[in-house]
């Protein structure tokens, strides 16, 4: 079925390699309109460019509070018609003033099977924890950290002699698959929320 393109914002601190993997993926039913990056140092900027891809860059030490960050990201995105907002290692929590603004329309990456190992350092907690699985989970942002409804999730096997490196190894390939095919489905109008589920069509 042949569906009109999406606008997506992908925002972005770092690396950026889910941005590349999003970028390769030629996700027919989405455009990126712009990446907003927070971090002058982020390599993610140098993708972005060697893409032709616009960024905003919006570095919050230039701003006294959340909000005033929060409000500058708004006025740029209104330039670009934003239908969905996709957080890619941007480590910046949002207010509830941005997450309302944008109500199911912003995804983010966790690399953990939450609701377990929420916040930072998650491969480092599984490990710690001792798990023989972890993953990755894409899911709707709300006023929570890591709490919104959960759209897809993958596993990985966690092995007696993994490091936090060998283990977010695997968990960055699996995020390479799942947050592309997540942004599809948003894309292709095939999320049906029902309070904290979601369904695809
Ligand atoms: C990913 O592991 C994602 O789960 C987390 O931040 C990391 C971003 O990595 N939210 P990259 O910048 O896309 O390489």
């Amino acid at each position: 079925m042949k569906t009109d393109k999406k606008n997506i914002a992908v925002f972005v601190s770092g690396d950026g390699s889910n941005l590349q993997a999003i970028i390769d993926s030629k996700i027919e039913s989405a455009k990126i309109a712009v990446v907003v990056c927070n971090n002058p140092e982020a390599y993610a900027i140098k993708r972005a460019r060697n893409n032709n891809i616009e960024v905003e860059l919006i570095n919050h030490r230039d701003y006294s509070s959340r909000e005033e960050f929060e409000q500058e990201i708004i006025n740029r995105l209104s330039d670009y018609s934003i239908d969905l907002i996709v957080l890619a290692g941007f480590m910046r929590v949002l207010t509830s003033y941005f997450v309302s603004r944008y109500r199911l329309k912003i995804i983010n990456l966790h690399p953990a099977l939450l609701p377990s190992f929420p916040g930072i350092h998650a491969a480092k907690q599984a490990l710690d924890y001792g798990v023989k699985y972890t993953g990755c989970t894409v899911h709707f942002i709300d006023e929570g950290v890591d709490t919104g409804p959960i759209i897809l999730q993958s596993v990985v096997e966690v092995r007696d002699n993994d490091t936090e490196d060998s283990l977010m190894h695997r968990i960055h390939n699996i995020e390479h698959k799942i947050y592309p095919e997540a942004i599809r489905l948003f894309c292709e109008g095939r999320l049906r929320i029902v309070g904290r589920h979601v369904f695809v069509d």
